[in-house]
């Protein structure tokens, strides 16, 4: 009866004096929003009786009604299955434009980032907001470097995976386990615990990442070397080995550090949200970040870039385009084309742009020559962009799309592809913990629901059921 009475609410937006009307109804299941104007100040009118609720402007992008007191006015919830018009904090950090295809961290575009800046120094800038003067790089650079071993006890964890365990199995667990190791940077309301405990988890995450390779590989752990770069240094641990000179292309390594420039972070999507639900509950951040790691590991999430590498493999060659293109246009068909379209993105995804150019400069440098997946990738690329299918339906490539058969061609097996995410995305699991904690306004995190089961019933003995 309540839900019928729901299914066509008229609600009314006003600001000031003015009112404007939103109209919600049912379709197919789905309450579309009609929006004929928006002001400041938003009402709404629930069986003839208005609430007022506040519109809040940030400095770019839309602004939000803050419903915060909604439950408490009128006794309703919000429904927003996958939060798609749900805005679950405030933050400084990143900003995206789907429409126009922009993404900024504090306020500066990624691709400016990736061609001027190098990995450590986005961290500084995304964890503190903005970038550092010569001094304060040097300082969170050795930092960064002096923090990169593990305890020798955290080995033994590694001899207790099977020898197949998949490099973000391992890291799940592993990453958990450093709150059992580090007690002096667990206090989350301590501002320099929190410090300490974000640098050793990113100065750390390289390390355990290129055990986890190793470790998989059958091959000894390679420990840190100070003297080397963030980057260069993780390459070190993944592919030297104790019989031979390892060297480190400073191409390769420049390439690697942009890739990880690109997924440093990405606002609040689903790993980052995971990490700031799990420690609304005051989790110390390793635990957090656990969690973050487990969510990314996700084929829907970190684990795309994998599925379009497999595609493009299973296309094989050029000749075959055609046929997988009608394959994905076909409705009764469940396959996609991995590594286009994105939630966001409704246009080209800015880092794709700079990850296409980075695999050509990886391939170059690889000598690669005539790559049949990236001349798949080329084609498929140009075929889809000018297909109405992908042109009306905003499908562009996104990050995934070139980022595969970059990786590859530096030497990781898929398996290590989101292991390389994770490590980047530290950085902005480690910021946007930090900015939740410092928001007085946030609590825990406690989504409501839609109870569509049973009402109360009577408890039925087991011989009489
Ligand atoms: N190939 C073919 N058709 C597609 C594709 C695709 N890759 N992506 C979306 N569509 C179609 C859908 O079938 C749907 O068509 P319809 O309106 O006729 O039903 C329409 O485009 C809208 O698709 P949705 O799934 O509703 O779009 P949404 O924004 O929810 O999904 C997603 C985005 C999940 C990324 C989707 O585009 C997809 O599955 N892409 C392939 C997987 C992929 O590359 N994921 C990586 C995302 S990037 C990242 O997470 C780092």
């Amino acid at each position: 009866m309540k839900n019928e009475n729901q299914k066509n609410t008229l609600v009314s937006l006003f600001r000031k004096t003015k009112i404007i009307s939103i109209r919600l109804y049912r379709h197919k299941g789905k309450i579309s929003v009609s929006k004929k104007e928006n002001l400041n100040t938003a009402g709404l009118n629930i069986k003839n009786e208005s609430y007022g609720f506040e519109l809040k402007d940030g400095t770019l992008g839309p602004s939000v009604i803050d419903i915060s007191s909604l439950y408490g006015e009128t006794g309703q919830f919000t429904y927003d299955p996958g939060f798609t018009s749900t805005a679950s904090c405030e933050s400084k950090i990143t900003y995206i434009d789907g429409e126009k295809g922009i993404l900024l961290y504090r306020g500066y575009p990624i691709d400016e980032l990736a061609e001027e800046s190098n990995f450590v120094e986005t961290a500084y800038l995304l964890l503190s907001g903005e970038l550092p003067t010569k001094e304060e790089y040097q300082e969170f650079e050795l930092a960064i470097t002096h923090h990169t071993m593990v305890h020798e006890q955290l080995i033994k964890f590694y001899n207790g995976f099977r020898s197949d365990a998949h490099p973000m199995a391992i890291m799940c667990g592993v990453v958990g386990a450093l709150s059992a190791f580090y007690h002096d940077s667990t206090d989350v309301n301590d501002p320099h615990q929190r410090m300490i405990a974000g640098r050793r988890l990113i100065a750390k995450m390289p390390t355990i990442a290129a055990m986890a390779f190793k470790f998989s590989l059958g091959q000894p752990f390679v420990y840190p070397n100070n003297e080397l770069d963030y980057t260069a240094n993780f390459l070190n641990m993944c592919f030297a080995v104790p019989a031979a000179k390892n060297q480190i292309s400073p191409t390769i390594a420049r390439a690697l550090d942009k890739i990880f420039i690109l997924h440093a972070d990405h606002e609040q999507n689903a790993s980052t949200s995971t990490v700031r639900l799990a420690s609304s509950s005051g989790a110390n951040p390793f635990a957090a970040i656990a969690a973050g790691i487990a969510c990314l590991w996700g084929p829907a999430h970190g684990g795309a870039n994998e599925a379009a590498l497999n595609m493009l493999m299973e296309i094989g060659s050029v000749d075959k385009i055609p046929e997988f293109i009608k394959k994905a246009k076909d409705k009764n068909d469940p396959f996609r084309l991995m590594g286009f379209g994105h939630r966001v993105y409704k246009n080209y995804d800015p880092r794709a742009k700079v990850m296409q150019a980075t695999c050509h400069e990886v391939l170059k440098e690889l000598g690669i020559v005539d790559d049949p997946l990236l001349q798949v990738a080329l084609e498929l690329e140009k075929i889809a962009l000018n297909d109405d299918y992908f042109v009306e339906k905003k499908l562009y490539p996104n990050i995934d799309f070139y980022s595969g058969i970059t990786l590859k061609a530096m030497g990781f097996p898929t398996t290590m592809f989101t292991a390389l995410f994770a490590l980047a995305r530290t950085v902005g699991w480690v910021a946007q913990w930090n900015e939740m904690i410092e928001d007085p306004s946030q609590r825990i995190g406690r989504p409501r629901q839609l109870y569509t089961g049973y009402d109360r019933r009577k408890y039925s003995k087991l011989d009489v059921r």
